[in-house]
């Protein structure tokens, strides 16, 4: 966004380009979001590859129940499109601008941040350098050099670990849904979701000490199979598992989102459990405010929306958490507390009841960055 409006910018990025357009992510992007990409020039393939889905379904009680998203979302769809295949996406974009972008460059420090003249400095593939500059804007994770760079006293960080992870496969198996399926089963979470007409990807709520030497490809499918059937849909297609890994459900927030010259966005500044198909839609939400922010005040010298941007961010920012825990606390069984089982289901049942409440649930689903 910045270099279409022509303000210098530098995009150091600490792995290797292989590794981030290949580490396999999940891939729901909000309407609004995706107007987003589209508009910065990197929305083409998502627009012919991206699968635009209307509705998701939701099983519990061994029944299936279908959230009409669009209907209840004034006609805005989802677009499923893996987030690795967003990044490639971005990273095309940026050579074609001839935009500087390094990789395999590792932040060792961000300082002066309280001056009018902050520095980074790098430690990259030709060696170790300083770049001073107007703004950082730190995109690096929970734990990256931006987080490091904030006093602790002048940061609070809000924290909450799930008591469960997702072990999550990419299958060559033509997807037997048309739609994502969230399933709640007296077993465990499983999500039901697909890359292409030829490409599943699924998950299954596992407890967060299990690994996968302790899920061989057998126990996988039979486990999915079980906890996605229903009475008139027994069966889930199967087919050779190409990735596969358990990731911990945690969500974070840190408060403010901002340190004198630095501006924290997306997981520098928050992490929600994937249950919401948050994530990503959260940072390139942040980015959207951010720019706007950035120009204002570098073309005017005008920093009322910088200082404006932690507190708006931040509002929407516990939205996505509050929708993200709402959606994990609903789908993931507990294996000892049965009062805990009775209120989950009675929330699930409450969701699909009624065109009011499910409305809710879809609005957020659907555009909850934009609303
Ligand atoms: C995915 O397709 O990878 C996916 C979909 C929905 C989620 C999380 C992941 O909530």
């Amino acid at each position: 966004m910045l270099q279409l409006e022509g303000i210098d910018n530098i995009v150091l990025e600490h792995r290797s380009r292989e590794h981030i357009e290949n580490r396999v992510r999940a891939g729901v992007i909000e309407y609004g979001i995706a107007n987003l990409i589209a508009d910065v020039g990197a929305g083409a393939r998502m627009r012919k590859e991206g699968l635009v889905h209307h509705g998701i379904e939701l099983r519990f009680d061994h029944q299936s129940h279908r959230i009409p998203l669009s209907d209840l979302a004034d006609g805005r769809p989802i677009t499923v499109y893996g987030q690795q295949e967003v990044v490639k996406d971005l990273v095309m974009l940026r050579l074609d601008q001839e935009a500087p972008l390094l990789f395999e460059s590792e932040v060792t420090a961000i300082g002066d941040l309280t001056t009018d003249r902050p520095f980074v400095d790098v430690s990259g593939v030709d060696g170790a350098f300083r770049i001073r500059c107007d703004i950082v804007a730190g995109c690096d994770g929970t734990f990256g050099a931006a987080n490091r760079a904030i006093p602790k006293d002048l940061m609070r960080r809000f924290e909450r670990t799930f008591p469960f992870s997702w072990l999550g496969i990419l299958a060559e198996a033509p997807p037997a849904t048309e739609e994502l399926i969230y399933g709640r089963h007296e077993n465990g979470f499983a999500l039901y979701s697909l890359r292409s007409p030829t490409l599943s990807r699924l998950y299954l709520g596992v407890r967060p000490d299990e690994t996968l030497a302790q899920w061989p490809d057998d126990r996988i499918w039979e486990e999915l199979t079980v906890r996605l059937a229903t009475e008139e849909k027994p069966e889930i297609n199967q087919g050779r598992i190409i990735d596969r890994g358990i990731t911990a459900m945690r969500s974070i927030v840190i408060e403010p989102m901002r340190y004198g010259r630095l501006l924290l966005a997306g997981d520098a500044a928050h992490i929600v459990p994937p249950t919401g198909a948050k994530g990503m839609n959260l940072a390139l939400a942040d980015v959207r405010v951010l720019s706007q922010a950035l120009l204002t005040f570098l073309r005017g010298g005008d920093d009322s929306l910088l200082e404006a941007y932690s507190a708006s961010c931040l509002e929407r920012v516990w939205r996505a958490e509050e929708f993200s825990n709402y959606m994990t606390q609903m789908l993931h069984p507990s294996y000892e507390d049965e009062f805990e089982n009775g209120i989950q289901l009675a929330r699930l049942r409450q969701a699909v009841s009624s065109r009011e409440s499910s409305t809710v649930l879809a609005r957020n689903y659907v555009d909850l960055n934009s609303l």
